[in-house]
C-alpha cells in the first residue's frame, strides 16, 4: 500500500496545506517531516479555513493518525496553542503523537533567530523569525534538547545549561542583552512534560509497522525544494530538508519504502522573504496576481513577492524528488490574462540555459525567457472535469506538463476542498 510524498515545487505556499487534506481523506497517517511553525498550511472545509503551522493538516480527518515526526523542529508553545485553537472549533487533535527524537525550539532560539537577522543586516534572509535556525544548528552541533529529553530532568538541565553557556556569552557580549537563566528555561519546557507524554512514540516503529500492515501514509512537507538546505537558493533557504529525501531522514522510513512523490506547484510562483526570483514581477502585472491570489503570508502577514511560472525551477523539483506527479493549484487565479508567460529558460551572463545555473551567482544573474502562451476569460472555479476547462487553460497546462516531464495529476481551481479537478488517481 502506498507511501506517499508530498512535497512543494517552488519557494513554499503552493497549496500544499489543501492537497495532504484532499488525499488525506483517503490515508491512515499524515506525518511532518521537516519543518516547524516556520510553516501556514491552509485548508479549507465547507467554507471554513484552518490555518496550521505545527499540526500535520491531516488532523482535521477522521481516522486519521497525525504525526509529527523526528525531522520536525517543535515550539512546545505553539504545538499547545494549535491544538487549544482547534479544539475551541470543535475539532480534535487527540490521536496526534510526536517522535521522540524531534528537536525542541527553546525559547532563546527565537532570540538568536531575531539576532542573527539584525546582524546579518542588508545580507538578512527575510526568515519567520521562529528560531528554526538556530534549533536545527543546534541539532547539529549537537547540542539541541529533544521531545525524549523533558523526561529525564537531570539530563535536560545539563543539556539547557550546555547549550546556554555558549550562547549566554554571546547574548551578552554581542547582543548585548540579559544573560538567560538556565534553570527557568528547564522549568519552562519540564511544564509540558505531563501533556506531551502521552503523545510520545517511536515514530520510524510506528510508521514501518503501518506500512507492513498495508496501511497507507502521507509525508507532508513544510517549505519547499527552493528553500532546502542542500538544493534550494543557499544562503537564502530554511535550514532543513523539504525535498523527497527528507520524508526518509525526517521519519525513519527507508527510501524503498515510498511508492510516489507528489509536488504541488502553483500555476504561477510566489516568494517570501529574501533572495533570488527570476520571474519576480515588480509592476502591475505582480500586483495583480498577489490580489488576485491573495497572496500574503499566513505565518507572517507579509505579502509575498508574485511571478509568472518558471518551468526551469519545475523541471529542477522534478529531478531532486523524483516527482511522480504534479498536482497543480491555483489555475482559477490565471483567468482573464489575454496571454500567460511561462518562462522556459534562462539567459545567464550571455549564455543560454535550461537547467538550473551551477552556481548561485550565475541564478542572481539568470534572466527569464518567456514563452507567451493563450490566456482564457471563463470563470474555471466550477470546473471538475479537464476536458470541461477552456482549450487554453488546457494547453496551459499540458505545455507545463511538457517542460516539467511530469504528468500533472490534479488542478486547483479554488481554495476549497472540493474545488479540484483529478485526472489521474494519486493513491492507487
Ligand atoms: P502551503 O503552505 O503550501 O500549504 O500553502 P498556503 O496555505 O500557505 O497558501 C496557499 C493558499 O492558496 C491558501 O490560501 C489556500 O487556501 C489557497 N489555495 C490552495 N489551492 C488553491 C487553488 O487551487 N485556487 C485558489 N484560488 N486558492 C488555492
Ligand atoms: P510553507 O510550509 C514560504 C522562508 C522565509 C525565509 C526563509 C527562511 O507554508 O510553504 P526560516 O524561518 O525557515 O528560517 O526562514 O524561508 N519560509 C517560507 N516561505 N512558505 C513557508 O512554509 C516558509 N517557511 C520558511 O520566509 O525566506
Ligand atoms: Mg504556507
Amino acid at each position: 500500500m502506498p507511501a506517499v510524498v508530498v512535497v512543494g515545487t517552488q519557494w513554499g505556499d503552493e497549496g500544499k496545506g489543501k492537497a495532504t487534506d484532499q488525499l488525506g481523506q483517503d490515508v491512515d497517517y499524515v506525518v511532518k517531516f521537516n519543518g516547524g511553525n516556520n510553516a501556514g498550511h491552509t485548508v479549507v472545509i465547507d467554507g471554513e479555513k484552518f490555518a496550521f503551522h505545527l499540526l500535520p493538516a491531516g488532523v482535521l480527518t477522521p481516522g486519521v493518525t497525525p504525526i509529527i515526526g523526528n525531522g520536525v523542529v517543535v515550539d512546545l508553545e505553539v504545538l499547545f496553542q494549535e491544538i487549544a485553537e482547534i479544539e475551541e472549533r470543535g475539532k480534535s487533535a487527540a490521536s496526534l503523537k510526536v517522535s521522540a527524537n524531534a528537536h525542541i525550539i527553546p525559547s532563546y532560539n527565537r532570540l538568536m533567530d531575531r539576532a542573527t537577522e539584525k546582524f546579518l543586516g542588508d545580507r538578512q534572509l527575510g526568515t519567520t523569525g521562529r528560531g528554526i535556525g538556530p534549533t536545527y544548528a543546534d541539532k547539529m552541533n549537537r547540542i539541541g534538547i529533544r521531545i525524549q529529553d523533558l523526561f529525564d530532568e537531570s539530563i535536560l538541565r545539563q543539556k539547557v545549561r550546555g547549550a546556554l553557556d555558549q550562547k549566554n556569552d554571546l547574548f551578552e557580549k554581542v547582543l548585548g542583552v540579559e544573560p538567560i537563566d538556565p534553570e527557568a528555561v528547564a522549568d519552562e519546557l519540564l511544564s509540558y512534560a505531563d501533556r506531551v507524554r502521552p503523545m510520545v512514540i517511536d515514530d520510524s516503529l510506528v510508521l514501518n509497522d503501518a506500512l507492513d500492515a498495508g496501511k497507507t501514509v502521507l509525508f507532508e512537507a513544510g517549505q519547499a525544494t527552493m528553500l532546502d538546505i542542500d538544493h534550494g537558493t543557499y544562503p537564502f533557504v530554511t535550514s532543513s530538508n523539504p525535498t523527497a529525501g527528507g520524508a526518509c531522514t525526517g521519519t525513519g522510513v527507508g527510501p524503498t519504502r515510498i511508492d510516489s512523490v507528489v509536488g504541488v506547484v502553483k500555476a504561477y510562483t510566489t516568494r517570501v522573504g529574501e533572495g533570488p526570483f527570476p520571474t519576480e514581477l515588480l509592476d502591475a502585472d505582480g500586483d495583480r496576481l498577489r490580489e488576485e491570489g491573495g497572496e500574503y503570508g499566513v505565518t507572517t502577514g507579509r505579502p509575498r513577492r508574485c511571478g509568472w511560472h518558471d518551468a526551469v525551477v519545475t523541471r529542477y523539483a522534478a529531478r531532486v524528488n523524483g516527482l511522480t506527479d504534479l498536482v497543480m493549484t491555483k489555475l482559477d487565479v490565471l483567468t482573464g490574462h489575454e496571454t500567460i508567460p511561462v518562462c522556459v529558460a534562462y539567459d545567464v551572463d550571455g549564455e543560454r540555459v535550461t537547467e538550473m545555473p551551477l552556481t548561485q551567482s550565475g541564478f542572481h544573474h539568470a534572466e527569464p525567457v518567456y514563452e507567451e502562451l493563450p490566456g482564457w476569460t471563463e470563470d474555471i472555479t466550477g470546473v471538475r472535469r479537464f476536458e470541461d476547462l477552456p482549450v487554453n487553460a488546457q494547453r496551459y497546462v499540458e505545455r507545463i506538463e511538457e517542460l516539467a516531464r511530469v504528468r500533472v495529476s490534479a488542478i486547483g481551481v479554488g481554495a476549497g476542498r472540493e474545488a479540484t479537478i483529478v485526472r489521474h488517481e494519486l493513491l492507487g
